[in-house]
């Protein structure tokens, strides 16, 4: 039995929802263990095409058990949205669980969100607009609502009366905003939504506990990047949660010395949406051809659909990932899409004020005077989509990989080659 985290290990958006797919179906338990909707996981498998935001990938192996963990925040309107869309597809959901821990992503959160990002300006961080920051902040700040809270009105009634009261004032004064919530409306729609979940909803600690003690394969499922992660990553250009390994254990109720793998998910270059520093972005053709535009898995946001930033593979900020994580195997995505360039770069270094550093700089205003070094690699210029084994994929690629590995420190689990379920090459697998 594995008991294995998947961790993002860029600025999100590395393809996790392939590779969580793939393992999920060898998992017994599958616990998505942070953030909210603002993650767009792209599932294709035998179903069709999937956009998931919160349901674990779990969901489409009926003996699976998938669990929303209580590090998560869960907008409900939404989740019974993605809900009714999986059934509607004759995808089986009875398998689902949600920690009774996990809070509610509120109304006036996503108006919040949309209010911080104007008043902030130019300096706008580019969230999804999803109020998770909001959320998470109310949770922190001991004044959030949990799932567990929906399924009693008496409960909600308690908890919401002296938040909705501190709201309103908020929105009057602070944000000097129209903006108003009604608390009986709010308490009906809100105890409507705890009684569609009510069957899913209740206390994962038995549920995990079980499954670690039947030594049942696991997969925790990661949302985000830890470049995004709220202490680690470019903040205030960040998330508000942890999307790495102590979110995990933390979001899930593992405890760090069940884990057996922390797989560390990366692209084979790197994407960012929203603001934020970026060293190895680039611009015109390259990144033209790093986006495959017009392709289904162009480089756009699965959540906003915004079109995200596109760069080399970042070797000081995916190594600085794998350090803080202890990412011992990697998983890289889409290795195809650099297919027809004639050569490759990888950034190995950060050139601060005369300095090469090869770790993130302390400061986030350092990185506008970063200089990426990079170090250029041939490449194979042969497609790969249909390679299914290592020693198949042509030498340069293969030496492209294993120069990442290096640099990364972690061993090669996975290699994607496309989003088809099968376009994947498994050279140690982790489960
Ligand atoms: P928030 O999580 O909506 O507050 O957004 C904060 C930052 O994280 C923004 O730069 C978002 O674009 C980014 N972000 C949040 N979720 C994801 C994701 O799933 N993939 C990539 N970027 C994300």
């Amino acid at each position: 039995m594995a008991v294995v985290a998947v961790v993002g290990a860029q600025w999100g958006d590395e393809g996790k929802g392939h590779i969580i797919d793939i393992l999920a179906a060898r998992a017994a338990t599958v616990i998505r263990y942070g953030g909210g909707n603002n993650a767009g996981h792209t599932v294709v498998n035998r179903h069709g095409t999937f956009k998931l935001n919160l349901v674990p990938a779990g969901i489409f192996e009926p003996a699976t058990v998938n669990i929303v963990g209580n590090g998560t925040v869960v907008n409900p309107k939404h989740f019974i949205g993605e809900l009714d869309g999986l059934i509607a597809r004759g995808i089986v959901v009875e398998n689902l669980r949600i920690s009774h821990r996990a809070h509610v992503v509120m109304p006036y959160h996503v108006e919040q969100d949309r209010l911080d990002e104007l008043q902030r300006g130019d300096a706008k961080i580019g969230t999804t607009g999803r109020g998770i920051g909001p959320a998470y902040a109310d949770k922190t700040a001991r004044n959030g609502v949990r799932i567990g809270d929906l399924c009693d009105v008496a409960v909600l009634r308690r908890v919401l009366t002296p938040i909705i009261a501190t709201k309103n004032r908020l929105f009057a004064g602070y944000y000097g905003a129209e903006t108003r919530y009604d608390l009986e409306a709010l308490i009906t729609e809100y105890a409507a939504y705890g009684q569609r979940l009510a069957p899913y909803i209740g206390d994962i600690y038995g549920v995990v506990q079980t499954a670690l003690a039947a030594k049942t394969p696991m997969l925790l499922e990661g949302a985000q990047g830890v470049m995004l992660d709220i202490d680690h990553g470019t903040y205030p250009f960040v998330t508000s949660s942890m999307p790495g390994i102590a979110g995990a254990c933390q979001g899930a109720g593992i405890a760090p010395r069940a884990l057996n793998h922390v797989l560390g998910v990366y692209k084979a270059f790197t994407s960012r949406v929203g603001s934020g520093p970026f060293p190895s972005e680039v611009s015109g053709e390259t990144a033209d051809a790093l986006r495959q535009m017009g392709k289904p898995w162009a480089e756009v946001g699965t959540t906003t659909g915004r079109l995200r930033r596109v760069g080399w593979f970042d070797a000081v900020a995916s190594r600085y990932a794998a350090q803080l994580n202890g990412i011992d195997r990697l998983a890289l995505t889409k290795l195809d899409v650099l297919d027809e360039l004639s050569e490759i770069k990888i950034c190995i270094g950060y050139r601060l004020d005369g300095q090469i550093i090869d770790h993130p700089p302390t400061y986030t205003e350092q990185y506008d005077r970063v200089e990426p070094i990079y170090e250029t690699l041939p490449g194979w210029l042969t497609p790969t989509s249909d390679v299914r084994r290592w020693q198949d994929l042509p030498a340069h690629a293969r030496a492209y990989v294993e120069r990442v590995a290096q640099l990364v420190g972690a061993e090669v689990s996975m290699v994607s080659i496309g989003p088809g379920h099968d376009q994947i090459i498994e050279v140690l697998p982790v489960l």
